[in-house]
């Protein structure tokens, strides 16, 4: 322990603890339990044995946590719009965007999620992990002509389920590649409904001033469509909408359902054209520290979906379309956690302004990793919280910023937790609800390694993506001397 935590005063603070597991049981992946001895276990396993037979830093996957999410989604959808109930059936399509490995594909396809896609590496991966290629979709403000004919040749030549179109332009490039390969592309519209929802004006996506979808009311939607309808090699299947990201509540979603709706009714008057289906999306939040409420359900979004869906298509007089979903943040979350060793521990002394909570000092608790494996907080703001994942300890509380080893200020994984005051380096620290955008927007800043993600289930543990290794770094240098050529 530092001269300088000895020296302060350690009265309660107005507390940002990070919730244990039984607290907050929707900020850990299920299996997660602290056990009698202070050690936090995921999937049977402890983390101080993974930290010791592995590596920090890592991504820690419950699997069966992954696995029950993807279930949900998957027969939640398909129950909301059971043909029994007089709809036309529901689908969940996981984003793989939120976080992609050969072994997640498996894992959501199997318990009945189609993929979404969005580039040509997501695409490549989706296929060769043998994804159903007529349950993979494909988005992109700028699709290139590569990805549109990876699309289009998969499934031998029969194509993915569907690609969504997101400008007028992208029609004729479509048409143009399907005519090349003698087959007809599955399209769906994703259009702007207007609508702004979700955690941040970078991740908020329904409104008109961005780069994604065509306008619904300013005569884009209709050029579109008659375009496609003048294509021979195109099929338009429906209508697609995603309004934001990290979104709570039902509202931003059955809008959005109305106005898809009412804009299918459109298309039918005005073009003679049902369309079977309409995807509404991802963008269900999740919580990421105590602070945030306890998210709203799937089964509350896809029911007030279905309601929405179902009362407009009532009104309007048109059939009763198929409803899909994309949910990515929600799906794999909190199935996984970061686990981080603890390095260098440092007081920083704060001026009289800094706030009763901080007593004049901040405790910087720096751990092997940072803004390379989660950009989030620095991009975003993003709040995350902490706990000590190797012991439980009755040290007074201070007030704590983890921050990762990169040469800058900025790179912060958790702006403010209340963390022992004896926590010290070689403990390990557990960051919770990592699974989303965390790996698939790390990078390798500093030349820095990304850290792996390790499986854990029944007690086993195994890597899904193995570590990265200065090797791989410098493989793509043809400058240096790699080893055993000098
Ligand atoms: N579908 C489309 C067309 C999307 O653009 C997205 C997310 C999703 C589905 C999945 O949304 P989710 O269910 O994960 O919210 N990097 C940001 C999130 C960006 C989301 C972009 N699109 C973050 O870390 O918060």
């Amino acid at each position: 322990m530092s001269e300088t935590t000895e020296s302060m005063d350690h009265r309660p603070l107005g507390e940002l603890l990070c919730p244990e597991p039984d607290e907050r049981p929707d900020l850990w992946p299920w299996s997660t339990r602290r056990r009698e001895d202070g050690v936090l276990e995921i999937g049977g396993v402890a983390l101080t044995q993974l930290a010791r037979d592995f590596a920090t830093p890592a991504f820690i996957l419950d699997r069966a946590d992954l696995r029950g999410r993807a279930r949900v989604w998957a027969s939640v959808m398909a129950e909301e719009f059971w043909e029994g109930y007089g709809m036309a059936g529901g689908d969940a399509f996981y984003a793989g965007k939120a976080f992609l490995s050969s072994d997640v594909v498996r894992t959501v396809t199997k318990e009945g999620m189609g993929i979404d896609t969005a580039s040509l590496g997501e695409l490549t991966l989706a296929l060769r992990a043998g994804a159903d290629p007529s349950r993979i979709g494909l988005h992109g403000n700028n699709k290139l002509d590569s990805e549109i004919e990876s699309a289009l040749s998969a499934g031998n030549g029969v194509g993915i389920g569907r690609i969504f179109i997101d400008s007028v332009g992208e029609v004729a490039q479509i048409e143009r590649i399907a005519a090349r390969l003698a087959t007809k592309a599955k399209v769906m519209i994703r259009v702007k409904t207007g609508i702004h929802a979700g955690g941040n004006a970078y991740i908020s996506t329904g409104h008109e001033d961005q780069k994604f979808g065509v306008g619904a009311y300013d005569g884009q939607l209709d050029e579109v469509v008659a375009a496609i309808e003048a294509s021979p090699h195109l099929k338009l299947c429906g209508l697609h909408s995603h309004v934001g990201s990290q979104i709570f509540g039902t509202a931003a979603f059955t809008q959005a359902a109305r106005i898809l709706c009412a804009l299918a009714a459109h298309i039918m008057t005005d073009f003679g054209r049902p369309l079977p289906e309409i995807d509404l999306g991802g963008g269900l939040g999740v919580a990421y520290s105590g602070d945030d409420p306890v998210p709203t359900s799937v089964l509350e979004v896809a029911r007030a979906i279905a309601a929405a869906v179902k009362s407009s298509c009532e009104e309007l007089g048109i059939p009763f379309p198929r409803v899909s979903v994309e949910p990515g943040r929600s799906t794999i979350a909190p199935a996984m956690v970061s686990c981080y060793r603890v390095g260098a521990v440092k007081d920083a002394t704060l001026g009289e302004d800094a706030g009763e909570a901080l007593r004049g000092h901040r405790r910087y608790i720096a751990v092997d990793g940072g803004m390379s494996d989660n950009i989030r907080p620095a991009l975003y703001g993003a709040r995350y919280t902490a706990t000590l994942a190797n012991r439980v300890s009755s040290a007074p509380l201070l007030r704590s910023r983890v921050v990762g080893k990169h040469c800058e200020s900025g790179d912060v994984i958790v702006w403010d937790v209340d963390l022992p005051a004896d926590t010290s380096s070689g403990d390990l620290l557990v960051v919770p609800v990592t699974g989303a955008y965390g790996y698939s927007m790390a990078s390798n800043y500093n030349m820095l390694t990304k850290p792996g993600v390790l499986g854990v289930e029944n007690g086993e543990a195994e890597w899904i993506m193995r570590p990265q290794s200065i090797d791989d770094l410098l493989a793509l240098d043809p400058g240096v001397h790699h080893r055993g050529e000098l």
